[in-house]
This record gives structure tokens, sequence and C-alpha cells, in this order.
């Protein structure tokens, strides 16, 4: 029977020196165990540690194998040296994660990059928030998707928002946006790719809101070649440097899934202008072990 650890079941000690202690609430010897772990709060290094503490606690209670379920990865932007001098901190997370050899599989939502699957020598199950999104926008719309355009924000948000667009109907046309980054979290749109968005309802695909500039910057563009709306959808709403503040001032509609947890009073708090779609069913389905192909297509 295998065990399922929850991020309500995740205890730890913390020493003053802000060391952290996880340990395992019930006996897990000879157990697969499902280790369900979310990574930005209260910040990705401190959620990392205490992933890498507890299955390294689970391994020593002797489990049989682990799957870890982790919804969202930190540092997997940082796939390749993109300037001398600069780690390849994806690749380093995927090696740190095989360093606990009973870690036998990953789980994770859409991931930055598909073929950041090679990375890791463990198989890696890399399902899509696409499915949901879809579903959402099927209601939203009215399964009516004449007169929408879906934009990738970047180059490499293209195949994701072409797969998405194919989602709500095979000639859904999709646009890109041109961007450049000027530095961490800073960027600039410097061109426009494809079909036009005048008169359209426009949905912008990607696969995280993290400052919320680059969406930002490609809903301003959407609005000057005269849209008639923009609706935002991310699979990750990091929402850092208090994004939530400007999003809701800006009173565009957002669209996230359920891959960073959020109190029920956060959610309350930004529902005018951030809708959540939820991916536990996904995740169950993932975990129960049957196929994942329909669930990252
Ligand atoms: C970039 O490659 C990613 O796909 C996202 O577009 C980006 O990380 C979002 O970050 P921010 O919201 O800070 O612009």
């Amino acid at each position: 029977m295998p065990f399922i650890l929850t991020p309500s079941e995740q205890l730890h000690t913390l020493f003053a020196n802000g060391e952290l202690k996880p340990f395992i609430p019930e006996t897990v010897r000879g157990k697969h165990v499902f280790f369900l772990h979310p990574l930005q709060e209260p910040d990705p290094n401190i959620a990392l540690m205490l992933m890498f503490l507890t299955a390294d606690a689970l391994k020593r209670a002797s489990v049989s194998g682990i799957t870890l379920v982790l919804p969202y990865i930190p540092y997997l932007r940082q796939d390749r040296k993109d300037e001398p001098r600069t780690p390849i901190s994806a690749r380093l997370i995927a090696d740190l994660i095989e360093t606990n050899r009973k870690v036998e599989r990953l789980i994770t939502l859409d991931i930055h990059a598909d073929q950041e699957q090679g990375f890791f020598s463990i198989p890696v199950d890399n399902i899509s928030a696409r499915t949901v999104h879809a579903e959402y926008f099927r209601t939203k719309f009215h399964n009516n998707f004449q007169n929408i355009v879906v934009v990738a924000p970047d180059f490499g948000s293209a195949v994701r928002a072409r797969r998405f667009a194919q989602k709500l109907g095979k000639d859904v046309p999709v646009s890109i946006i041109d961007k450049r980054r000027t530095g961490p979290n800073q960027i600039e749109v410097i061109g426009f790719i494809g079909p036009s968005v005048a008169n359209k309802h426009v949905i912008i695909y990607d696969d995280m809101i993290d400052t919320g500039k680059t969406i930002r910057g490609a809903m301003s563009e959407i609005i000057r070649q005269g849209a008639l709306s923009v609706c935002m959808c991310a699979t990750h709403g990091i929402f850092s440097q208090r994004a939530e503040e400007s999003f809701a001032i800006a009173g565009q509609q957002i669209v996230v899934a359920g891959t960073i947890p959020r109190t029920s009073e956060y959610i309350v708090r930004n529902s005018a202008w951030l809708s959540f779609v939820q991916i536990d069913e996904l995740l169950a389905d993932a975990i129960s072990g049957n196929s994942v192909s329909k669930l990252s297509t």
C-alpha cells in the first residue's frame, strides 16, 4: 500500500540558527512513498532544503522507494550557461534530487523546457495543466473560439502556446511576442510575429508568471495593437515582488493552476482578477499509476 506524504503532514523543527529538522510522523518502513512537496514558500531555497532533508529522512526510515510529486520546481529557468561563469542550476537541482537513491520517479507540471527531462536519469512525468486551462476557457467563451488568438509572450513559450491553442480548436491562431531579456526580471518587447490581434479576444499563454513583467509587456503590446480583450493564463502563478498589487490595479483577468499553495484568505483577497484551475485530479491520475500520456499531451 503506497503512502502519500502531503504538505499538511510534513513536520519539522527549526533550530535557533535557522537549520531545519524534518521528521516523518509515522512508520513508512517498506512502503513506497509519494512525497508531495511545494517548492516556493517561504522561499525556494528553504523549500528545496526541506524537500531534500525530508527525502533523506524517508530513505533512512527504510522506505522501499520515493516518488517525488513537485507541482512547481524552482531554478528550472536557468537551464544553460547564458553568460560566462554562471551555473546551470536546473541540472544541479536534478543531480541533487538523484543523490537520494530511493527517489525513483518525479511527477511535475509544465517544467520550463521539455528537454530538461533529460537532466534526470529517473523517469519524469511532466504533466500539463493545459487540459484544465482549456476547460476553463471553454466555459468562459461558451466553446466559441472564432474570434480568439492565443499569444506566446516569448519564443520559449511558442510550442506551449500552440499546444494550448490546439486544445481549444485546431484552427485557433497563435502569435508570438519577440521579447528581449535585459537583466534578471527585466524585459523589453521588440517585435510581434503572427496573425493580427486587432479586434480579437486574446489569451496570453505562458508557463509561469513571476514578477509579471513578461506578461505585462505582452499585454501592453497586444492592447496597443487593438485587441478587444486580453486574458492571461499560466501554470505557475508565483507573483513575486508583490506583483499582485499591480495586477489588481490593472484589472486584467489572470488564470493560473494551483501549483503553489495559497491560503483561502489570499484567494479571496485576489479573486477580482485572479482565478485558479485545480490540478488535484491530474496529480491523482499520475499518482494512481494510470498512463500519463493523456495528461501530458
Ligand atoms: C521565461 O522564459 C518564462 O517562460 C516566463 O515568461 C518568465 O519567467 C516570467 O517571468 P516574469 O513574470 O518575471 O516576467
